[in-house]
């Protein structure tokens, strides 16, 4: 196996099977069979950089009725409105400036740099979510963002001062393409900041299912700086984040044009000193992910063994591996509740357990409730103390299977 970014050599270190596609939410009896493929990680030996051993076509997963909405979660709106202001108040240059953002979604970040009457454009190739943007004053172009789509947004728009992605650039292993693209469509000075999941809290809090069909890459500091010089790009500065169970923000600049913050070198001593990217070091990860996925087996078959209620809280993409991994189904977790309308109604994929709206969660309350939204924790148990107050008990399963509540 080669590497997608430099074709180095690849080594295999967590393998999670057969997989559906994960934001493939199933009509029930939809006769089309489900799309399936493998689902493994493997660690380059020259640049360092984790990503999935098979590609899922990326038309499979970004098309019309793609279902994820970044406003679906409070704290993350509130995160985006901040990148937005901080965006205009430090990457703006001259007196007509441009921001662009790749995977804008349904527009929760756009919207504020609309609101502020800076001219922008969000590019995002899922129809559904980008008429949603569309819909808030955002302008949305329809398409993947590439080389070719750079050169023509830069022929039609003009330099952008910033290009900036949240949980895409990971989406997308053609990512030479996005480098090549984001060297021409920024002006000289002009950045690329990009937040992703990050993979040193991926393996320090054992969150296994951030590995998924939409997320190809695993990046780190070592492995995006390596990428970045490939097309003449500098790793100026990085910033760990608290959303999504641990992310970090990169800012690349053209080579030369800005020194590297001391976070830089910090971050990179510390992948260092741990070894992040040595194999071993993820290995020993897989392993203890394979006991996770026993105890959280044995946790769930115990407590149905008993007659207990259990529900999911959340049908997020993450949870797609976690459940056809472990091979829970509605046998063991009677359906997942989940505030998405496109998700309600159908089947979680492969794993084929009911989702519900929200309201189904308290009609009558479970006794213990499987968090797959775990990274939106604090938000979910401050909306449900009421559950726990009737005696309900959240399980999490990161970094090891455990019980919250009662
Ligand atoms: N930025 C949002 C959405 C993340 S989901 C947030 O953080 O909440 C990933 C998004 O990337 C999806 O909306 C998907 O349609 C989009 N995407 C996938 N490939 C892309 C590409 N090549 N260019 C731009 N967007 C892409
Ligand atoms: P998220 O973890 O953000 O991403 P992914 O799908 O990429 O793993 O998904 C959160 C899901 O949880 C999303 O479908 C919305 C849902 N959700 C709720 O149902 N209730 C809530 O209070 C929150 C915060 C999210
Ligand atoms: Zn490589």
């Amino acid at each position: 196996m080669e590497c997608r970014v430099c074709s180095g050599k690849l080594h295999g270190f967590a393998d999670f099977g057969r997989q559906p596609l994960s934001d493939h939410f199933v009509l029930p009896g939809d006769p089309a069979p489900e799309f399936f493929f493998h689902l493994a990680v493997g660690v380059c030996e020259d640049c360092s950089m984790a990503q999935l051993l098979e590609e899922v076509p990326r038309e499979r997963m970004f098309h019309e009725s793609y279902p994820y909405l970044s406003s679906g979660s409070a704290v993350m709106r509130e995160h985006f409105e901040g990148v937005a202001k901080r965006l205009l108040a430090t990457e703006l240059t001259g007196p007509d400036p441009f921001v662009v953002e790749l995977g804008c979604n349904d527009g929760t970040m756009l919207k504020t740099v609309a609101d502020a009457g800076v001219r922008h454009l969000g590019v995002e190739p899922s129809g559904g979510v980008a008429d949603l943007a569309a819909a808030r004053g955002v302008r949305v172009r329809k398409d993947f963002f590439e080389a070719g789509v750079a050169a023509a947004v830069r022929a039609a728009d003009g330099p952008a001062d910033v290009i900036y992605a949240a949980n895409t650039l990971c989406h997308i292993p053609y990512v030479d393409s996005i480098l090549s693209g984001a060297d021409a469509l920024l002006r000289p000075g002009g950045v690329l900041v990009f937040e992703d999941p990050y993979l040193g809290d991926i393996v320090t809090r054992r969150s296994f299912d951030q590995i998924y069909d939409e997320h190809f890459y695993f990046f780190c500091a070592a492995s995006v700086r390596a990428m970045a010089r490939r097309h003449g790009f500098e790793l100026v500065d990085v910033e760990r984040l608290p959303v999504h169970g641990g992310e970090v923000r990169y800012t690349l600049a053209r080579r030369g044009a800005r020194t590297p913050t001391p976070a830089v070198a910090a971050l990179l001593a510390e992948e260092e000193a741990r070894g992040l990217t040595e194999l071993a070091t993820l290995r020993d990860f897989a392993a203890r992910v394979a006991a996770n996925r026993d105890d959280l087996v044995a946790l769930l078959t115990g407590l149905r063994d008993q007659g207990a209620r259990v529900y999911g809280y959340g049908a997020t993409a993450k949870s797609a591996t976690v459940l056809n991994y472990c091979g829970i189904g509605p046998d063991l977790v009677a359906f997942v509740c989940d505030t998405t309308p496109a998700k309600q109604g159908r089947l979680t994929p492969g794993s084929h357990i009911p989702v519900r709206g929200p309201e189904a969660f308290a009609d009558p309350y479970p006794d213990y409730a499987l968090l797959l939204a775990w990274n939106h924790a604090e938000e979910i148990m401050a909306k449900e103390t009421a559950f726990r107050e009737a005696g309900g008990r959240w399980i999490l399963y990161v970094p090891e299977v455990h019980l919250v509540g009662a």
